[in-house]
């Protein structure tokens, strides 16, 4: 049985050879998106919680369904990084988000999280090196929050 140390010290190494690892474009573009898929969950999931608004029980089931879909879309580019990536592991380093309770905030804040998501996938899209069924995986789920973003903006002034 490891000592905590050991353990900690063969976690190191593995996030070592995670951000060390010569990969392609592709997988870098993959983990990109990632990280901007849980930032904007992360946001959507602060939202859905501390929402204050005249707009509340409208707002709060929609912002919880996009926070759970950006979860599972999360999933399946986490999938595609273990197929591809040459260490075989998934490291997400997204910031976590301030708590906002503002609607206008909230919504201007997830809108523009909701942009640089799509500008990510879009990238790991349209790498060279991208196989089709990863780049029709990565259309479909650009075209799920493009959907996010209209309602988003749709609910804005
Ligand atoms: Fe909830």
């Amino acid at each position: 049985m490891k000592t905590y140390k050991e353990f900690k010290n063969q976690i190191a190494e593995q996030i070592e050879v995670g951000s060390n690892s010569i990969e392609s474009s592709a997988v870098s573009n993959l983990r990109t998106a990632l990280n901007s898929t849980i930032s904007a969950a992360d946001v959507a999931q602060s939202a859905h919680w501390n929402l204050r608004s005249t707009n509340f029980i409208t707002l709060h089931p929609w912002l919880g369904e996009t926070y759970s879909a950006l979860l599972v879309i999360a999933d399946g580019i986490a999938e595609q990084i273990k197929i591809k990536s040459i260490d075989n592991l998934v490291i997400a380093t997204h910031q976590r988000v301030l708590v906002i309770t503002d609607e206008g905030l909230i919504l201007r804040h997830l809108k523009i999280t909701l942009e640089s998501l799509i500008d990510d996938i879009e990238t790991a899209a349209t790498n060279p090196t991208i196989d089709a069924p990863t780049k029709n995986l990565l259309e479909g789920w650009q075209g799920e929050v493009q959907k996010m973003k209209w309602f988003v903006e749709a609910s804005l002034d």
